[in-house]
């Protein structure tokens, strides 16, 4: 981890390093069997308590194709997935997350994962037929953070509907991008997710060091997972791509048109961390998924690591936007191997939404020297901040 005083600060306000070992004063153990060579996030099983009500979210309104279907679960994947589906949606009694699944390079890395985890001492669990239709051999674990991960290899392949434009809507979500994971202590996270390969492209953090948020990736985009401060471990969100920005405008004229405007929680928007055109919506469980675009390339070994000081009010929202308190508050559970809500644990350093506005609730809480002081928010856009109670 890279002290302030050796980063660079850049033109852009951020500043930036090459990744380091991260500090944490309670650390998981390295293990020292190598881990499973992840290639990418590749779906998420999301149960929801009503699946015909999903299947118009996720089908009708977001435009999914169905893999395949049946009564307790639907399958469905975007537009240039060749894998058999990037989400499924199981029917159950509590709507939460039963796994967040990694696609890893070999059928060898399933024995690394189960070695891995082992070792972690985690609950470890493997299927040579797949927990799931259309995914072989597989290895689920509840993760040291308490998440329940998934790896494969062996997948059915369908077809890519890349160049079906007869099909294809103005809203299109043409990849699965990343997950986002809600966890209380983001350091002993990321030193765990560095241990299992991952590297870390961005984070937030404050002038003593104190991490509010990574995001960290294996495929050569800004991320596959991000880790936000928060109580945990639960889901903060999914997040499918689109190809332009218009096509995300265009998911929220279709909601308009629709009356569903509630589904849209936050957004449209650039954001700072990540660069990336954003909307944030809420399923009918109210299961957060992002639509996201345009962020950049990471692929280079020493890919700059861009660390964002949680003063600077453009860090979430590029245009200065003010960030809905739901969206720092609310998640969705996360499941155990047997089906069992995992236990949510508080967060016990500063929260992210405590310290992004002045203690009156009318000012900027960023340093002078990066840009602004409290006095110089206009006055007009105080109530903006207190009567929305945004942050
Ligand atoms: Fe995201």
């Amino acid at each position: 981890m890279t002290n302030r005083a050796d980063m660079t600060l850049t033109s852009s306000g951020f500043y930036t390093s090459q990744e380091a070992p991260i500090t944490t004063g309670n650390p998981i153990p390295t293990p020292q069997s190598s881990p499973p060579d992840v290639l990418r996030c590749a779906y998420m099983e999301l149960v929801v308590t009503d699946l015909a009500a999903s299947r118009v979210f996720y089908v009708d309104v977001l435009g999914l194709y169905v893999t395949e279907e049946d009564e307790e679960t639907i399958y469905l994947r975007s537009t240039e997935e060749f894998i058999h589906h990037n989400l499924v949606l199981r029917k159950g009694p509590v709507a939460a997350v039963a796994a967040f699944s990694y696609r890893v390079r070999t059928p060898e890395d399933l024995d690394r994962a189960v070695e891995f985890y082992t070792e972690l001492g985690c609950d470890v669990r493997r299927d040579p037929s797949g927990f799931v239709k259309g995914i072989g051999d597989s290895v689920r674990v509840v993760d040291p953070l308490g998440f329940p991960y998934e790896f494969f290899h062996q997948t059915d392949h369908v077809e890519r509907m890349s160049w079906r434009y007869d099909l294809h809507i103005p809203g299109e979500l043409v990849r699965l991008d990343h997950f986002n994971q809600v966890t209380p202590d983001v350091p002993r996270a990321v030193k765990y997710m560095q241990d299992l390969g991952f590297r870390v492209t961005e984070d937030i953090q404050d002038e003593e060091g104190t991490v509010y948020a990574a995001w960290m990736r294996r495929k050569p985009t800004v991320h596959d997972t991000a880790m936000t401060g928060g109580d945990g471990p639960r889901m903060h969100h999914v997040c499918f791509a689109t190809h332009e920005k218009h096509n995300i405008l265009a998911i929220c004229d279709k909601l308009g048109a629709l009356r569903r405007s509630d589904a849209i929680e936050r957004g449209p928007g650039r954001h700072g961390v990540s660069n990336a055109f954003y909307l944030y919506l809420r399923d009918p469980d109210g299961h957060r998924v992002e639509v996201y675009t345009q962020d950049y390339y990471t692929g280079d070994p020493d890919n700059p690591v861009v660390t964002w000081d949680v003063h600077d009010n453009q860090r979430r929202d590029w245009w200065g936007n003010p960030v809905v308190p739901s969206w720092y508050t609310d998640a969705s559970l996360v499941l155990d191997l047997d089906g069992n809500p995992q236990p949510v644990v508080a967060r016990t350093d500063s929260s992210e939404m405590a310290v992004t506005i002045g203690a009156d609730g009318f000012s900027y809480t960023r340093a002078p020297e990066s840009g602004g002081a409290a006095e110089t928010m206009p006055e007009w856009k105080q109530g903006e901040y207190k009567l929305g109670h945004q942050l």
